[in-house]
Parts: structure tokens; sequence; C-alpha cells
């Protein structure tokens, strides 16, 4: 099986870039990211201190996690529910790099990842894929941009949905997580050694699909 990593902090256009790039080489998308968001949204519910292990861990018995692909989009089902589209909320997204920061939240989710990657060509998208989940994938990407990039992107994406949201809190929020996602002492976000370095500051979309394109089939090749 082959399997593409790509890491990064969140906002670099990891996701709309990857799910199209699995498209283009008939592999299957993985954004692992969905997994986390899943358990800081049953975190959120559950009225937990997200920060306290102590009250996080023990939850994760009552949890089951599920990815399925429906016309070929990825949806996560948190004890048989779709939350694909509630995880995507910002509140969802501070809940999930809280309750990421635990190694037994990555310990939780380790098995469920690599069995996906056992069993299919996968290109996943994530923040410690290349370092720890799929250590021996054949392609390694780090892909980055500024924050204030990442930050009007993002805000970008989120009104297109019809959600409300302000530049400045999209930016503040952006950095909080980049130094939580970095600092952690479990997997924290950082480039593996045989990585590709991708930075997307001032590229657009088309540019940087070419580029990695170009990159994944001289290496597949
Ligand atoms: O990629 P994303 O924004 O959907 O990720 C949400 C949070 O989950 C992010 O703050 C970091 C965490 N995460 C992680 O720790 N490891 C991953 N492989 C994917 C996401």
């Amino acid at each position: 099986m082959i399997q593409i990593a790509i890491d990064g902090p969140s906002g670099a256009g990891k996701s709309s870039l990857a799910r199209r790039l699995a498209g283009e080489l008939g592999f299957l998308y993985v954004d692992t990211g969905a997994l986390y968001r899943a358990i800081g949204l049953y975190m959120m519910r559950a009225g937990v201190e997200m920060t306290d292990p102590a009250q996080v861990l023990p939850q994760l018995k009552k949890l089951q996690l599920e990815l399925r692909y429906i016309d070929g989009a990825q949806h996560v089902f948190l004890n048989g529910e779709d939350v694909s589209e509630e995880i995507r909320r910002e509140p969802v997204s501070m809940a999930a790099s809280k309750v990421s920061a635990h190694q037994g939240v990555r310990d939780f989710l380790t098995e469920t990842q690599r069995e996906i990657a056992r069993k299919n060509n996968v290109l996943m998208d994530g923040r410690d894929i290349g370092t720890v989940i799929l250590p021996d994938a054949q392609i390694k990407i780090f892909l980055t941009a500024s924050a204030e990039e990442r930050a009007r992107r993002r805000t970008l994406e989120l009104q297109q949905k019809g959600q409300k949201v302000d530049y400045e809190e999209v930016l503040e929020d952006i950095r909080r997580r980049d130094y939580d996602d970095s600092h952690r002492a479990a997997a924290p976000l950082r480039q593996a050694e045989d990585a590709v370095l991708v930075d997307t500051t001032g590229d657009d979309f088309e540019t940087v699909f070419q580029k990695l394109c170009a990159l994944i089939r001289g290496r597949l090749a």
C-alpha cells in the first residue's frame, strides 16, 4: 500500500488540497483532524474540563468513532451520529486542539488511523502523520503558510458557509492553536526530517495543487 502523509498547521490548505490530490491519484483521503474534532465535540457535550486528562480520558470508553465514505466524501460518525457538519464549527476547533494534547487521546486514535492505511492507498492529513502515525510513509509533505494568510483563507471559507466570523478573532485562534499544537508534549506539530516543506503563502490553490501533483508523481514514478 502507498502512504502519503501531509502535515502542517491549521488553515494551510491541507484538507482541500489533499482531497483533490487523493481524487486525482485514486487514493483514499483521510482527514485525521475530523477524529480529534469528533472527540472535542463529545467532550464539549459532556461538559468536561478539556485540559484535564483525569476528566477527559475516562470518557473515551463511552465513545465510538467511525469513518465512512459516502459518495467519495469522508463522514465521521460519533456513536452512530453523523457529526461531519457540526465538527467544523469554531468552538469545536478549540476543543479539538485541547483534547488532542492528551497522550491518551492520541493513543486512542493511533490504531484507527494505521488500520485505514494498512488496507488502502491513502493520502492522510494531520499534524503527526509523517512523524508518528505513518513514519514509513513513502511521501511526506509539510504544508504551511503565514498565520495571516491562513486566517484570511479560513475567514473566507467560514463566511462562504454562512458563518459570522471576524478576521482578527480567526487570526488569534490560529495563533493560539499553532502555539498549543507545536508546544504540547504529546506528538507536537513538527516537520518530519524526510518531509518536503511546501510554503503556500502568496500562491493560489491551483499553483500549489500543480506543484504537489508534480512532486508526488515524481516520487511515485
Ligand atoms: O486539521 P484540523 O484543524 O481539523 O485539526 C483539529 C485539531 O486536531 C487541531 O488543533 C490539532 C488536532 N490534530 C492533531 O493533533 N493531530 C492530527 N493528526 C490532526 C489534528
